[in-house]
C-alpha cells in the first residue's frame, strides 16, 4: 500500500493536470514547502571570536567577580559581589563578566538585567551553585534563579557550570509526594526579551525545575550546551522555548526527567541540528492550549538527533479545549534506541490531577514532515496520531520511516489523521486518511516506472 502512495505520489507530480488539479495541488505545495523548509541562522548575530579574549589586543575590560568580593567556596554567599560585577560589566563597554576557573560560587536567585553597553561577554569558566534548601528561597523570585534580561548582542561562553542543585525541590514536588501542593519552582538559566545572542559550551545541571528557558527573545545561537539531571527528577524540560523566533540549537546533549527540548507558544523558526536526548521525555512542542488558551508554533526543523531509552522521540502534545496551531514542521534524520513513543501527536494530552473533557476546540496541527526516521520503539504503537475529532490533523507526511521493536510487531495508530506516507514506510502509513486517496491511486496506473525520476524531483537539502 505504502508503494501505491509513493508512486502515486510521484505520479501526480508529473500528471498533475485536468479535472484533479486543484485538488492534489494542495498537497503537492504543502509538501514542496515542507521540503524547502529552512529556518536563518541568526544573521545578525557578529561571529567574535570566542578565545582569544584573554590575550586581548582588542582591549577588553575584564570584570572578575572576585575582585567584588566573591569567595567561590560553594559556602560563602556570592550574590552580593555578582550583582555588583554585573553593574559594573553592564555599564562598560567591551567588558567581560568573568566567573573564573576553579572556584564554586553560591549564588542566589538573581536578576541580571540590561541593557547593557556594547559587546559583552559573560564567561563562565567555574562553577555557579544554587542553595539547596526550597525553604529559603527568596519568596519574591519563586520562578528564577539567574534571570539575564534585555540584552542585545550579548555572548555567553566557558567551560563552566551552573549547578541548581535542586534534588530537595525534586523531593517537594507535588509529582513525587502527591500530599504536597503544585507548586513550581526556579528555572536554572533564563534568558529573557533578548536578541542576538550566543551561548557556547556551558554545562547546566540538576536544575530545580527547567534547566535553560529562551523566552521572549529574537535571533539566539545556542551550541555546544550540555544538560543533565536524573531521568526521575520532575518537570526538570533541558531547553525551553517560548515567545522567541529566530532560535538555533547545535549540537546540544540533554539527559533529564522531562522533555530535553520543549517549544511552546509564539516560537517560530527553530532549527536543531545535532541533538542527543535521553534519558528525558523527548523532544516536544507543546504543551499547547491549556485552559483554552492560544497557542501558534511555526516552522520548526530539526536535522540529526539521537535519542536513547526517552519516553516519548518526536512529540507534539496539545490540551483539549485549545486554539491556534503548529504548522511547517519537518524532522529528519533521527535514530532512536528504545523509545517508548518514537513518533506521536498527542492532541489529548493532560498533564493534570482531574482527567481532561473532550472538547470540540483543538490546537490544529497542519503540515509536519517525517524523514529518515529509524531504530526501535519499546511499545508496539510506534506511530501514533492521535488527533482531536474535530480539529483533525492534515498534511502529516511520512518518508523513510524504519522503526521496530526488538520483541515483536510495531503498528501506527491514526486518530483524525489526514497525510500520506511515500518511500519506504514502515509501520504502514495506511492509516493516514486523505480526501484525495481515491484519485491519487487512479493516477498511480499511468506511472509505474517513475521511480527513478523521484530524486529529480524531490529536493532532500535541508
Ligand atoms: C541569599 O539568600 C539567603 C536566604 O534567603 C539570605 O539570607 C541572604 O541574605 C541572601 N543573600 C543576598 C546577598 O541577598
Ligand atoms: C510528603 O510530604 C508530606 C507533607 O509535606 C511530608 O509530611 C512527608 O514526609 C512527605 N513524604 C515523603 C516520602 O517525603
Ligand atoms: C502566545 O504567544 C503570543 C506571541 O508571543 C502572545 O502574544 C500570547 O499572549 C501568548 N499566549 C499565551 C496564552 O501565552
Ligand atoms: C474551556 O471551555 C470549555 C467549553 O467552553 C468550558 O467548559 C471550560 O470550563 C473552559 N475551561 C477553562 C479552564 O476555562
Ligand atoms: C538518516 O539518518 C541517520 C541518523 O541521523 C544518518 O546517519 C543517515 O545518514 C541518514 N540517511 C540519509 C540518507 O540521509
Ligand atoms: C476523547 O476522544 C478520544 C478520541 O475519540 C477518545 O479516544 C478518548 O477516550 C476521549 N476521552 C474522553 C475523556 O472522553
Amino acid at each position: 500500500m505504502e508503494k501505491i502512495l509513493f508512486v502515486c505520489f510521484v505520479g501526480l507530480l508529473i500528471v498533475a493536470q485536468g479535472t484533479t488539479e486543484s485538488i492534489l495541488s494542495e498537497d503537492i505545495s504543502v509538501l514542496g514547502e515542507l521540503e524547502s523548509l529552512d529556518i536563518e541562522e541568526g544573521g545578525d548575530i557578529k561571529p567574535l571570536d570566542y578565545t582569544s579574549w584573554m590575550s586581548e589586543s582588542d582591549n577588553k575590560v575584564l570584570v572578575n567577580v572576585d575582585g567584588f568580593g566573591a569567595v567561590g567556596d560553594g559556602v560563602s554567599d556570592d550574590t552580593q559581589a555578582f550583582v555588583d560585577a554585573w553593574k559594573q560589566a553592564c555599564s562598560t563597554p567591551k567588558s567581560v563578566f568573568l566567573v573564573p576557573i576553579g572556584l564554586r560560587y553560591l549564588v542566589n536567585a538573581t536578576r541580571f538585567k540590561g541593557p547593557c553597553a556594547d559587546k559583552l561577554i559573560i564567561q563562565i569558566d567555574g562553577t555557579i551553585v544554587a542553595p539547596d534548601e526550597p525553604n529559603n528561597w527568596d519568596p519574591k523570585k519563586p520562578r528564577i534563579w539567574l534571570d539575564f534580561s534585555d540584552l542585545n548582542g550579548v555572548i555567553f561562553q566557558g567551560g563552566g557550570v551552573i549547578d541548581g542543585c535542586g534534588s530537595k525541590w525534586w523531593a517537594a514536588s507535588c509529582k513525587r509526594n502527591k500530599s504536597n501542593p503544585c507548586k513550581g519552582a526556579p528555572n536554572a538559566l533564563t534568558i529573557d526579551s533578548s536578541s542576538a545572542v550566543k551561548v557556547k559550551g556551558l554545562t547546566i545541571r540538576n536544575s530545580q525545575q527547567m534547566h535553560f528557558v529562551i523566552s521572549r527573545c529574537e535571533s539566539v545561537r545556542l551550541t555546544d550546551i550540555q544538560i543533565s539531571a536524573p531521568g526521575d527528577s520532575p518537570n526538570t524540560d533541558g531547553i525551553h522555548i517560548t515567545g522567541s523566533t529566530n532560535v538555533v540549537l547545535e549540537n546540544c546533549k540533554i539527559g533529564t526527567g522531562d522533555d530535553c527540548v520543549s517549544i511552546v507558544n509564539g516560537s517560530s523558526g527553530i532549527k536543531m541540528k545535532t541533538i542527543y536526548c535521553g534519558p528525558g521525555h523527548g523532544i516536544s512542542i507543546g504543551s499547547l492550549g491549556k485552559d483554552n488558551s492560544t497557542g501558534i508554533v511555526t516552522k520548526v526543523v530539526l536535522d540529526t538527533a539521537f535519542l536513547r531509552e526517552t519516553t516519548n522521540g518526536l512529540r507534539i502534545k496539545t490540551w483539549q479545549g485549545g486554539s491556534g496551531y503548529v504548522s511547517s514542521v519537518r524532522y529528519q534524520n533521527v535514530r532512536m534506541e528504545d523509545v517508548s513513543n518514537p513518533i506521536i501527536i498527542d492532541q489529548f494530552y493532560c498533564d493534570s490531577t482531574v482527567t481532561c473533557k473532550n472538547q470540540t476546540s483543538a490546537v490544529e496541527i497542519n503540515g509536519i514532515m517525517y524523514r529518515n526516521i529509524t531504530g526501535t520503539s519499546k511499545s508496539a504503537k510506534a506511530m501514533k496520531f492521535a488527533c482531536s475529532n474535530t480539529v483533525p490533523c492534515k498534511h502529516i507526511v511520512l518518508n523513510n520511516i524504519n522503526l521496530e521493536k526488538k520483541d515483536g510487531t510495531v503498528e501506527t495508530y491514526c486518530n483524525s489523521a489526514m497525510g500520506f506516507g511515500y518511500g519506504y514506510v514502515q509501520p504502514s502509513a495506511e492509516c493516514l486518511t486523505s480526501t484525495d486517496k481515491d484519485i491519487i491511486i487512479e493516477q498511480t496506473k499511468d506511472v509505474e516506472n517513475a521511480k527513478t525520476s523521484r530524486e529529480d524531483l524531490i529536493h532532500t537539502e535541508l
